[in-house]
Protein backbone atom coordinates (compact mmCIF):
# COMPACT_ATOMS: atom_id res chain seq x y z
CA UNK A 1 0.00 0.00 0.00
CA UNK A 2 1.47 3.48 -0.64
CA UNK A 3 2.62 5.62 1.78
CA UNK A 4 -0.38 8.41 3.50
CA UNK A 5 1.40 11.60 2.78
CA UNK A 6 -2.01 13.26 4.29
CA UNK A 7 -0.51 16.08 6.31
CA UNK A 8 -3.20 15.96 9.18
CA UNK A 9 -0.89 14.33 12.30
CA UNK A 10 2.52 16.02 10.71
CA UNK A 11 3.07 18.79 13.41
CA UNK A 12 1.29 18.87 16.85
CA UNK A 13 -1.80 20.90 17.34
CA UNK A 14 -1.30 24.89 16.79
CA UNK A 15 -0.14 26.77 20.46
CA UNK A 16 -0.19 30.08 21.68
CA UNK A 17 2.74 32.72 20.36
CA UNK A 18 4.18 32.79 23.70
CA UNK A 19 4.30 28.92 24.28
CA UNK A 20 6.06 28.41 20.70
CA UNK A 21 8.63 31.26 22.10
CA UNK A 22 8.91 29.93 25.49
CA UNK A 23 9.96 26.55 24.07
CA UNK A 24 12.35 28.35 21.88
CA UNK A 25 13.97 30.20 24.03
CA UNK A 26 14.72 26.73 26.32
CA UNK A 27 15.65 24.83 23.00
CA UNK A 28 18.89 27.06 23.35
CA UNK A 29 19.79 25.80 27.19
CA UNK A 30 22.60 23.42 26.43
CA UNK A 31 24.17 25.76 23.54
CA UNK A 32 27.35 27.71 24.51
CA UNK A 33 26.71 31.24 25.32
CA UNK A 34 26.55 33.71 22.79
CA UNK A 35 27.56 36.67 24.66
CA UNK A 36 29.36 37.31 27.27
CA UNK A 37 32.77 36.72 25.97
CA UNK A 38 33.56 33.10 27.12
CA UNK A 39 33.55 31.43 23.31
CA UNK A 40 35.84 32.00 21.12
CA UNK A 41 34.52 31.42 17.90
CA UNK A 42 31.01 31.31 16.01
CA UNK A 43 30.15 34.71 18.10
CA UNK A 44 31.32 37.79 18.72
CA UNK A 45 30.12 40.43 21.10
CA UNK A 46 30.61 43.84 21.09
CA UNK A 47 29.40 43.84 25.04
CA UNK A 48 27.64 47.40 23.70
CA UNK A 49 24.02 47.75 25.68
CA UNK A 50 21.06 48.10 23.57
CA UNK A 51 22.99 46.41 19.93
CA UNK A 52 21.22 43.14 20.01
CA UNK A 53 17.72 45.16 20.83
CA UNK A 54 18.66 47.37 17.63
CA UNK A 55 19.30 44.48 15.07
CA UNK A 56 16.45 42.53 15.89
CA UNK A 57 14.36 45.53 15.48
CA UNK A 58 15.72 46.47 12.07
CA UNK A 59 15.71 43.19 11.08
CA UNK A 60 11.85 42.36 11.96
CA UNK A 61 11.14 46.23 10.20
CA UNK A 62 12.39 43.81 7.05
CA UNK A 63 11.80 40.73 7.64
CA UNK A 64 8.79 40.23 5.01
CA UNK A 65 10.80 42.46 2.57
CA UNK A 66 11.99 40.30 -0.84
CA UNK A 67 15.77 41.29 -1.69
CA UNK A 68 14.49 38.85 -4.80
CA UNK A 69 13.56 42.03 -7.25
CA UNK A 70 14.79 45.73 -6.22
CA UNK A 71 12.25 46.87 -8.56
CA UNK A 72 9.50 46.10 -6.60
CA UNK A 73 11.61 46.66 -3.15
CA UNK A 74 13.50 49.92 -4.01
CA UNK A 75 14.52 50.60 -0.39
CA UNK A 76 16.52 47.52 -0.41
CA UNK A 77 18.61 48.88 -3.22
CA UNK A 78 19.23 51.79 -1.06
CA UNK A 79 20.40 50.24 2.18
CA UNK A 80 22.90 47.99 -0.02
CA UNK A 81 24.44 50.85 -1.73
CA UNK A 82 24.81 52.39 1.77
CA UNK A 83 26.54 49.49 3.31
CA UNK A 84 28.60 48.77 0.43
CA UNK A 85 29.47 52.67 -0.20
CA UNK A 86 30.72 52.75 3.30
CA UNK A 87 32.65 49.32 3.29
CA UNK A 88 33.92 50.59 -0.16
CA UNK A 89 35.16 53.58 2.06
CA UNK A 90 37.30 51.77 4.18
CA UNK A 91 38.89 49.09 2.29
CA UNK A 92 38.52 50.16 -1.56
CA UNK A 93 39.69 52.64 -3.95
CA UNK A 94 37.73 54.58 -6.76
CA UNK A 95 35.79 53.14 -8.64
CA UNK A 96 35.17 49.86 -6.45
CA UNK A 97 31.96 47.83 -6.61
CA UNK A 98 30.60 45.37 -4.68
CA UNK A 99 27.34 43.26 -3.39
CA UNK A 100 25.65 41.98 0.22
CA UNK A 101 26.04 38.60 0.57
CA UNK A 102 24.95 36.62 3.43
CA UNK A 103 28.65 35.89 4.83
CA UNK A 104 31.99 34.96 4.49
CA UNK A 105 31.72 32.05 2.35
CA UNK A 106 28.96 33.36 -0.03
CA UNK A 107 31.48 35.98 -0.94
CA UNK A 108 34.37 33.90 -1.22
CA UNK A 109 32.22 31.66 -3.61
CA UNK A 110 31.40 34.81 -5.36
CA UNK A 111 34.69 35.97 -5.93
CA UNK A 112 35.98 32.84 -7.27
CA UNK A 113 33.09 32.72 -9.50
CA UNK A 114 33.83 35.79 -10.63
CA UNK A 115 37.90 35.24 -11.21
CA UNK A 116 36.45 31.83 -12.88
CA UNK A 117 34.27 32.98 -15.79
CA UNK A 118 36.40 36.45 -15.93
CA UNK A 119 39.58 34.42 -17.18
CA UNK A 120 37.09 32.54 -19.38
CA UNK A 121 35.90 35.87 -21.19
CA UNK A 122 39.15 37.74 -21.12
CA UNK A 123 41.64 34.84 -21.41
CA UNK A 124 40.09 31.63 -22.52
CA UNK A 125 40.78 29.66 -19.67
CA UNK A 126 38.60 26.54 -19.21
CA UNK A 127 39.95 24.46 -16.77
CA UNK A 128 40.94 27.30 -14.38
CA UNK A 129 43.00 27.03 -11.52
CA UNK A 130 43.26 29.01 -8.04
CA UNK A 131 46.77 29.58 -5.73
CA UNK A 132 45.99 29.22 -2.19
CA UNK A 133 48.46 29.55 0.50
CA UNK A 134 47.48 26.46 2.99
CA UNK A 135 45.84 29.33 5.65
CA UNK A 136 43.50 30.36 3.07
CA UNK A 137 39.60 29.34 4.51
CA UNK A 138 38.15 26.35 3.74
CA UNK A 139 35.35 28.24 1.64
CA UNK A 140 38.36 28.53 -0.88
CA UNK A 141 38.10 24.80 -1.07
CA UNK A 142 34.34 24.44 -0.83
CA UNK A 143 34.85 27.34 -3.52
CA UNK A 144 36.85 24.94 -5.82
CA UNK A 145 34.56 21.95 -5.07
CA UNK A 146 31.10 23.58 -6.11
CA UNK A 147 31.94 25.30 -9.36
CA UNK A 148 35.45 23.08 -10.66
CA UNK A 149 38.11 25.29 -9.95
CA UNK A 150 41.29 23.32 -9.22
CA UNK A 151 42.46 24.15 -5.79
CA UNK A 152 46.87 24.34 -5.79
CA UNK A 153 47.80 24.88 -2.48
CA UNK A 154 51.09 26.22 -1.28
CA UNK A 155 52.62 25.86 2.14
CA UNK A 156 53.11 28.91 4.17
CA UNK A 157 56.39 30.22 5.78
CA UNK A 158 56.65 27.35 8.73
CA UNK A 159 58.05 29.82 11.44
CA UNK A 160 55.16 32.85 11.03
CA UNK A 161 52.56 31.28 9.01
CA UNK A 162 52.33 33.57 6.69
CA UNK A 163 51.98 32.94 3.22
CA UNK A 164 55.08 32.40 1.19
CA UNK A 165 54.98 35.23 -1.49
CA UNK A 166 57.43 33.58 -3.60
CA UNK A 167 55.67 29.91 -3.46
CA UNK A 168 52.68 31.54 -4.51
CA UNK A 169 53.93 33.36 -7.46
CA UNK A 170 56.17 30.24 -8.43
CA UNK A 171 52.37 28.04 -8.63
CA UNK A 172 50.94 30.75 -10.93
CA UNK A 173 50.94 29.69 -14.53
CA UNK A 174 47.97 29.82 -17.61
CA UNK A 175 45.50 28.13 -15.93
CA UNK A 176 45.74 30.63 -12.89
CA UNK A 177 42.41 32.74 -12.20
CA UNK A 178 42.90 34.16 -8.75
CA UNK A 179 45.43 33.91 -5.50
CA UNK A 180 44.40 34.17 -1.93
CA UNK A 181 45.75 36.51 0.43
CA UNK A 182 44.49 36.21 4.01
CA UNK A 183 44.08 39.22 6.28
CA UNK A 184 44.09 37.92 8.80
CA UNK A 185 43.88 33.95 8.34
CA UNK A 186 41.36 32.08 10.63
CA UNK A 187 43.89 29.55 12.11
CA UNK A 188 46.82 31.65 13.39
CA UNK A 189 45.29 35.19 12.83
CA UNK A 190 48.20 36.55 11.31
CA UNK A 191 47.97 38.89 8.33
CA UNK A 192 49.92 37.56 4.86
CA UNK A 193 51.89 40.20 2.82
CA UNK A 194 49.57 41.23 0.43
CA UNK A 195 51.36 43.98 -1.65
CA UNK A 196 54.23 40.82 -2.55
CA UNK A 197 51.29 38.55 -3.70
CA UNK A 198 49.25 41.09 -5.35
CA UNK A 199 52.36 42.47 -7.20
CA UNK A 200 53.07 38.91 -8.50
CA UNK A 201 49.48 38.25 -9.23
CA UNK A 202 49.77 41.42 -11.59
CA UNK A 203 52.52 40.58 -13.19
CA UNK A 204 51.35 37.42 -14.82
CA UNK A 205 47.70 39.40 -15.25
CA UNK A 206 46.10 36.97 -12.80
CA UNK A 207 43.59 37.98 -10.54
CA UNK A 208 44.00 38.46 -6.35
CA UNK A 209 41.75 38.36 -3.71
CA UNK A 210 42.15 39.44 -0.09
CA UNK A 211 40.21 37.50 2.26
CA UNK A 212 39.39 40.17 4.65
CA UNK A 213 36.29 37.99 6.30
CA UNK A 214 37.57 38.04 9.68
CA UNK A 215 40.20 41.51 9.18
CA UNK A 216 38.39 43.93 7.36
CA UNK A 217 36.39 45.48 9.80
CA UNK A 218 38.64 45.57 12.90
CA UNK A 219 42.28 46.20 10.98
CA UNK A 220 41.15 49.57 9.64
CA UNK A 221 40.11 51.21 13.29
CA UNK A 222 42.77 49.43 14.56
CA UNK A 223 44.77 51.65 12.41
CA UNK A 224 42.91 54.22 13.27
CA UNK A 225 43.17 53.65 16.90
CA UNK A 226 47.01 54.25 16.38
CA UNK A 227 47.98 50.32 15.84
CA UNK A 228 50.48 49.71 13.06
CA UNK A 229 48.61 48.07 10.52
CA UNK A 230 49.67 47.08 6.59
CA UNK A 231 47.95 48.11 4.26
CA UNK A 232 45.95 45.24 2.74
CA UNK A 233 42.40 46.82 0.83
CA UNK A 234 41.87 47.05 -2.88
CA UNK A 235 43.95 50.66 -2.57
CA UNK A 236 47.24 47.44 -2.82
CA UNK A 237 48.12 47.35 -6.36
CA UNK A 238 47.29 44.18 -7.81
CA UNK A 239 44.58 43.53 -5.40
CA UNK A 240 41.02 42.99 -7.52
CA UNK A 241 38.58 41.39 -5.13
CA UNK A 242 38.47 41.64 -1.26
CA UNK A 243 35.74 39.98 1.60
CA UNK A 244 34.86 41.25 4.64
CA UNK A 245 32.28 39.79 7.02
CA UNK A 246 30.30 42.49 8.84
CA UNK A 247 28.72 39.40 11.25
CA UNK A 248 31.85 39.07 12.81
CA UNK A 249 33.80 42.51 13.89
CA UNK A 250 31.14 44.88 12.26
CA UNK A 251 28.86 43.08 15.21
CA UNK A 252 26.25 42.49 13.01
CA UNK A 253 23.86 39.45 13.04
CA UNK A 254 24.38 36.24 11.06
CA UNK A 255 23.86 36.68 7.59
CA UNK A 256 26.28 40.05 6.86
CA UNK A 257 29.25 40.02 4.58
CA UNK A 258 30.42 42.50 1.58
CA UNK A 259 32.22 41.28 -1.62
CA UNK A 260 34.08 44.03 -3.13
CA UNK A 261 35.48 44.31 -6.38
CA UNK A 262 37.81 46.98 -8.23
CA UNK A 263 35.00 47.69 -10.63
CA UNK A 264 31.85 46.90 -11.78
CA UNK A 265 33.78 45.13 -15.35
CA UNK A 266 35.36 42.37 -12.96
CA UNK A 267 31.68 42.68 -10.74
CA UNK A 268 29.43 41.95 -13.93
CA UNK A 269 31.13 38.04 -13.60
CA UNK A 270 29.24 37.41 -10.44
CA UNK A 271 26.10 37.99 -11.83
CA UNK A 272 23.53 35.08 -13.19
CA UNK A 273 21.32 36.27 -15.37
CA UNK A 274 18.37 34.07 -17.28
CA UNK A 275 15.83 35.12 -20.00
CA UNK A 276 15.82 31.44 -21.39
CA UNK A 277 12.24 30.51 -19.25
CA UNK A 278 8.28 31.23 -19.38
CA UNK A 279 8.91 33.00 -15.94
CA UNK A 280 10.24 36.32 -14.92
CA UNK A 281 13.64 37.61 -16.40
CA UNK A 282 16.52 36.73 -13.52
CA UNK A 283 19.12 38.77 -12.68
CA UNK A 284 20.48 37.53 -9.08
CA UNK A 285 23.45 39.08 -7.78
CA UNK A 286 24.13 36.47 -5.04
CA UNK A 287 23.63 32.53 -4.70
CA UNK A 288 20.21 33.50 -3.16
CA UNK A 289 16.88 33.72 -5.08
CA UNK A 290 14.19 35.09 -2.50
CA UNK A 291 16.10 36.66 0.45
CA UNK A 292 14.71 38.14 3.23
CA UNK A 293 15.88 42.00 3.74
CA UNK A 294 15.83 41.70 7.63
CA UNK A 295 19.49 41.02 7.46
CA UNK A 296 20.37 43.87 5.35
CA UNK A 297 18.31 46.21 7.16
CA UNK A 298 20.07 45.00 10.74
CA UNK A 299 23.33 45.29 9.31
CA UNK A 300 22.75 48.69 8.18
CA UNK A 301 21.48 49.50 11.27
CA UNK A 302 23.91 48.50 13.24
CA UNK A 303 26.98 50.21 10.92
CA UNK A 304 25.28 53.01 11.37
CA UNK A 305 24.46 53.07 15.07
CA UNK A 306 27.92 52.10 16.24
CA UNK A 307 29.22 54.27 13.61
CA UNK A 308 33.09 55.23 12.98
CA UNK A 309 34.25 56.26 16.39
CA UNK A 310 32.53 53.24 17.90
CA UNK A 311 34.27 50.44 15.95
CA UNK A 312 37.21 52.53 16.21
CA UNK A 313 36.73 52.33 20.51
CA UNK A 314 35.76 48.49 19.98
CA UNK A 315 39.11 47.79 18.11
CA UNK A 316 41.15 49.21 20.91
CA UNK A 317 39.50 47.08 23.47
CA UNK A 318 39.96 44.27 21.31
CA UNK A 319 43.84 44.81 20.84
CA UNK A 320 44.16 45.79 24.87
CA UNK A 321 42.60 42.30 25.70
CA UNK A 322 44.78 40.97 23.03
CA UNK A 323 47.76 42.26 24.46
CA UNK A 324 47.00 41.79 27.68
CA UNK A 325 46.14 37.92 26.79
CA UNK A 326 49.19 37.74 24.95
CA UNK A 327 51.60 38.94 27.73
CA UNK A 328 49.84 35.87 29.85
CA UNK A 329 50.29 32.97 27.49
CA UNK A 330 54.33 34.01 26.71
CA UNK A 331 54.86 34.06 30.83
CA UNK A 332 53.39 30.95 31.02
CA UNK A 333 55.57 27.58 30.75
CA UNK A 334 55.07 25.19 27.66
CA UNK A 335 52.27 27.62 25.86
CA UNK A 336 53.53 28.87 22.55
CA UNK A 337 51.44 31.34 20.87
CA UNK A 338 51.62 30.98 17.06
CA UNK A 339 52.77 33.77 14.66
CA UNK A 340 52.26 37.28 14.91
CA UNK A 341 48.46 37.67 15.74
CA UNK A 342 47.30 40.93 14.15
CA UNK A 343 43.59 41.38 15.06
CA UNK A 344 42.30 39.58 18.16
CA UNK A 345 42.60 36.16 16.87
CA UNK A 346 44.97 34.12 18.80
CA UNK A 347 45.83 30.76 18.43
CA UNK A 348 48.38 28.62 21.09
CA UNK A 349 49.83 25.64 21.44
CA UNK A 350 51.41 23.59 24.21
CA UNK A 351 55.18 22.04 23.87
CA UNK A 352 56.70 19.38 26.22
CA UNK A 353 59.99 19.27 27.51
CA UNK A 354 61.36 18.11 23.88
CA UNK A 355 59.91 21.25 22.23
CA UNK A 356 57.09 19.17 20.17
CA UNK A 357 53.45 20.37 20.48
CA UNK A 358 52.02 18.18 23.06
CA UNK A 359 48.41 16.86 21.29
CA UNK A 360 47.21 15.33 24.57
CA UNK A 361 47.87 17.61 26.56
CA UNK A 362 46.59 20.68 24.30
CA UNK A 363 43.06 19.27 24.08
CA UNK A 364 43.10 17.89 28.09
CA UNK A 365 43.87 21.95 28.22
CA UNK A 366 40.82 22.50 25.72
CA UNK A 367 38.27 20.06 28.25
CA UNK A 368 39.24 21.39 31.04
CA UNK A 369 38.43 24.89 30.12
CA UNK A 370 35.09 23.70 28.67
CA UNK A 371 34.19 22.66 31.91
CA UNK A 372 35.29 25.88 33.80
CA UNK A 373 32.91 27.70 31.09
CA UNK A 374 35.53 28.69 28.58
CA UNK A 375 35.30 27.89 24.70
CA UNK A 376 38.32 27.35 22.93
CA UNK A 377 38.68 26.27 19.56
CA UNK A 378 40.40 22.73 18.68
CA UNK A 379 42.17 23.40 15.98
CA UNK A 380 43.50 19.70 14.72
CA UNK A 381 47.72 19.59 12.58
CA UNK A 382 48.48 20.15 9.19
CA UNK A 383 50.87 19.78 7.11
CA UNK A 384 53.11 19.94 9.78
CA UNK A 385 51.95 23.17 11.10
CA UNK A 386 51.11 21.94 14.94
CA UNK A 387 47.25 21.40 16.90
CA UNK A 388 46.44 24.72 18.14
CA UNK A 389 43.57 26.28 20.72
CA UNK A 390 42.25 28.63 19.20
CA UNK A 391 40.33 31.92 19.96
CA UNK A 392 38.18 35.16 18.58
CA UNK A 393 38.70 37.74 21.39
CA UNK A 394 35.76 39.97 21.20
CA UNK A 395 35.25 43.31 23.30
CA UNK A 396 32.69 41.39 25.85
CA UNK A 397 36.14 39.58 26.89
CA UNK A 398 38.10 42.47 27.57
CA UNK A 399 36.89 43.24 31.20
CA UNK A 400 37.84 38.56 31.87
CA UNK A 401 41.09 38.28 30.45
CA UNK A 402 42.81 38.19 34.18
CA UNK A 403 39.94 35.30 35.05
CA UNK A 404 40.83 33.72 31.70
CA UNK A 405 44.42 33.42 32.32
CA UNK A 406 43.84 32.05 36.14
CA UNK A 407 41.30 29.45 34.78
CA UNK A 408 43.52 28.73 31.77
CA UNK A 409 46.92 28.12 34.35
CA UNK A 410 44.12 25.78 36.39
CA UNK A 411 43.66 23.75 33.89
CA UNK A 412 46.68 23.59 33.20
CA UNK A 413 47.58 22.08 36.20
CA UNK A 414 44.40 19.86 36.15
CA UNK A 415 45.37 18.81 32.39
CA UNK A 416 48.98 17.52 33.12
CA UNK A 417 47.54 15.24 35.83
CA UNK A 418 45.87 13.08 33.25
CA UNK A 419 46.66 10.14 31.65
CA UNK A 420 47.63 10.96 28.18
CA UNK A 421 45.18 10.17 25.32
CA UNK A 422 47.00 8.51 22.37
CA UNK A 423 46.03 6.60 19.25
CA UNK A 424 47.31 2.81 18.99
CA UNK A 425 49.94 3.07 16.35
CA UNK A 426 48.22 -0.29 14.53
CA UNK A 427 44.79 1.02 14.66
CA UNK A 428 46.13 4.73 12.80
CA UNK A 429 48.19 2.10 9.98
CA UNK A 430 44.89 0.17 9.92
CA UNK A 431 43.07 3.40 9.34
CA UNK A 432 45.49 4.69 6.93
CA UNK A 433 45.25 2.07 4.67
CA UNK A 434 41.12 2.44 4.45
CA UNK A 435 39.49 3.93 1.18
CA UNK A 436 36.95 6.10 2.32
CA UNK A 437 35.26 6.38 -0.77
CA UNK A 438 35.01 2.27 -0.26
CA UNK A 439 33.79 2.27 3.52
CA UNK A 440 29.85 1.68 3.59
CA UNK A 441 27.62 3.51 6.16
CA UNK A 442 27.54 0.36 8.62
CA UNK A 443 31.82 0.14 8.30
CA UNK A 444 32.14 4.15 8.87
CA UNK A 445 29.56 4.08 12.09
CA UNK A 446 31.35 1.42 13.24
CA UNK A 447 34.97 3.77 13.32
CA UNK A 448 32.80 6.38 14.34
CA UNK A 449 31.63 4.32 17.25
CA UNK A 450 35.38 3.81 17.73
CA UNK A 451 36.41 7.36 17.85
CA UNK A 452 33.50 7.69 20.70
CA UNK A 453 31.09 9.41 18.49
CA UNK A 454 27.98 7.87 18.82
CA UNK A 455 25.32 10.39 17.50
CA UNK A 456 22.51 8.54 19.50
CA UNK A 457 24.34 9.31 22.84
CA UNK A 458 24.97 12.63 21.90
CA UNK A 459 28.87 14.24 22.04
CA UNK A 460 30.87 12.99 24.40
CA UNK A 461 31.50 14.83 27.48
CA UNK A 462 35.00 14.76 26.66
CA UNK A 463 36.37 15.46 23.28
CA UNK A 464 40.24 14.59 23.57
CA UNK A 465 40.22 10.97 22.89
CA UNK A 466 37.61 11.81 19.88
CA UNK A 467 40.00 14.27 18.45
CA UNK A 468 43.37 12.61 19.21
CA UNK A 469 41.81 10.57 16.24
CA UNK A 470 40.72 12.66 14.30
CA UNK A 471 44.20 14.63 14.67
CA UNK A 472 45.90 10.30 13.42
CA UNK A 473 43.76 9.73 10.13
CA UNK A 474 44.38 10.68 7.01
CA UNK A 475 42.51 14.02 5.75
CA UNK A 476 40.09 11.92 3.25
CA UNK A 477 38.74 9.60 5.57
CA UNK A 478 38.47 12.02 8.20
CA UNK A 479 36.43 13.98 5.98
CA UNK A 480 33.86 10.99 5.29
CA UNK A 481 33.86 10.33 8.73
CA UNK A 482 32.87 13.88 10.03
CA UNK A 483 30.65 13.75 7.28
CA UNK A 484 28.93 10.88 7.72
CA UNK A 485 28.39 12.10 11.81
CA UNK A 486 26.81 15.20 10.71
CA UNK A 487 24.74 13.51 8.68
CA UNK A 488 23.59 10.88 11.43
CA UNK A 489 22.78 13.89 13.65
CA UNK A 490 20.48 15.56 10.77
CA UNK A 491 19.02 12.34 11.03
CA UNK A 492 14.76 12.24 11.60
C1 LIG B 1 39.29 34.46 7.05
C2 LIG B 1 37.91 33.86 6.90
N1 LIG B 1 37.41 33.64 5.67
C3 LIG B 1 36.20 33.10 5.48
C4 LIG B 1 35.40 32.74 6.54
C5 LIG B 1 34.05 32.08 6.29
O1 LIG B 1 33.03 32.92 6.73
P1 LIG B 1 31.56 32.40 7.09
O2 LIG B 1 31.69 31.43 8.22
O3 LIG B 1 30.86 33.67 7.43
O4 LIG B 1 30.97 31.78 5.88
C6 LIG B 1 35.87 32.95 7.85
C7 LIG B 1 35.10 32.53 9.01
O5 LIG B 1 35.56 32.50 10.13
C8 LIG B 1 37.17 33.52 8.03
O6 LIG B 1 37.67 33.74 9.25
Amino acid sequence: MPADHTPAGALPPGRPADDVLAELRALRGDDAPTRGGRTFAYVYDAGLEGLDGLAAAAYTAYATVNGLDMTVFPSVARLENDIVAAVAAVLGAPGAQGTFTSGGTESILLAVKTARDHARATRGVTAPRMVLPSTAHAAFHKAAAYLGVEAVVVPVDPATYRADADAVAAAIDDRTVLVVASTPSYAHGVVDPVAEIAAAAAARGVLCHVDACIGGWILPYLRRAGREVPAFDLSVPGVTSLSVDLHKYGYADKGASVVLYRDAELRRHQYFAHAGWPGYPVVNPTVQGTKSGGLLAQAWAVLRHVGEDGYTALAARVADASDRLLAGLRATPGVRVLGDPAAGLVALTLEGPDGRPDLSLLLHLADEMRERGWYLQPQLSYDGLPPNLHLTLTPATADRVEDLLADLAAALKTARTLPPVAVDPALAELAAGLDPAALGPEEVAGVLAFAGLDPQGGLPGRMAPVLVLLDALPGPLKERLLSEFVGSIFRI
